[in-house]
């Protein structure tokens, strides 16, 4: 029960990564709130929330007042905000000059100003509240390998990854002094629901060749990274990307 009555909320809870993150917290003895567009699950099953027995929230992360919304419900409704997984993201897989401009501007504004609108209402909430020993609140931004490295044909993608592992660092160094913990986790290659270009034989092979672990990863080995990030076994570590991707970035 490493996250016992800690308040979470996941942004892009519905599925995937997102799904795998809810479901360690409330094993960890956390409150999960999801933030998602839909409630259906990409890879098929139970919506989570109803799965897991806990709420969900409409909420688009491009769209400010629903950010706002979501935050100062989950305050309303449980009192404080401890911890905001930024998990919620779209991919497009086009290259330079396919992508037009306004894919580009959709992507970043999910990918990116998402990640921006949800840590500012959460970090404006958070510094409301009292903190639980050193820390005030945690966030956690689920980043990508892609976005240090380039993401073979989607720029618009791999560009909004490296903007949000800057902007974990920055988020971190800016609040640090008031109790805020910013860090982030970039998975490599993991088998979600995803269709299309994700699943293409082609793209396997291709993450299957830069992996050196001999499968490709798991929602729930992201999840346990973190769950790692979200508790308090993670004191003293801020601006942190951390990589879970099968050792991808050491090869
Ligand atoms: N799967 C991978 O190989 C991989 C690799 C590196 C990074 N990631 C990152 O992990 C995260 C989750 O990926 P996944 O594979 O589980 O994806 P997924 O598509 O299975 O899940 C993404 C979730 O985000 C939600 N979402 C999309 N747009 C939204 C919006 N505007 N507002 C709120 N919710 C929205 C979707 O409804 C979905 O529930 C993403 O940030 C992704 O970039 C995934």
């Amino acid at each position: 029960m490493r996250l016992k009555d800690r308040v979470a909320l996941v942004t892009g809870g519905a599925s995937g990564i997102g799904r795998a993150i809810a479901a360690r917290f409330v094993a960890e003895g956390a409150i999960v709130v999801i933030a998602d567009v839909t409630t259906v699950v990409r890879e098929g099953g139970q919506p989570t929330h109803e799965w897991l027995g806990i709420e969900h929230v409409q909420t688009d992360v491009s769209v400010e007042a629903e950010c706002e919304a979501a935050v100062a419900r989950v305050v309303a409704r449980h009192g404080r905000l401890d911890v905001l997984v930024n998990d919620a993201a779209i991919t497009l897989g086009k290259p330079l000059l396919d992508c037009s401009r306004e894919e580009w501007d959709r992507v970043l504004a999910v990918n990116l100003t998402g990640c921006f609108l949800m840590s500012r209402a959460a970090v404006r909430a958070m510094l409301a509240q009292a903190p639980r020993g050193e820390v005030r609140g945690r966030i956690v931004n689920i980043s990508s390998q892609h976005g240090m490295v380039a993401s073979p044909g989607d720029i618009a993608y791999g560009t909004s990854k490296a903007g949000v592992a800057y902007l974990t660092r920055q988020v971190a160094v800016d609040y640090a002094a008031q109790g805020i913990v910013c860090n982030a986790v970039a998975p490599g290659k993991i088998l979600t629901g995803k269709t299309g270009r994700a699943i293409d034989p082609a793209m396997i092979a291709y993450s299957e060749a830069r992996t050196p672990w001999p499968r490709l990863g798991r929602p729930e080995d992201v999840a346990g990274a973190a769950l790692f990030l979200a508790s308090d076994d993670a004191m003293y570590v801020t601006g942190e990307n951390l990589m879970v991707d099968g050792g991808w970035m050491a090869y």
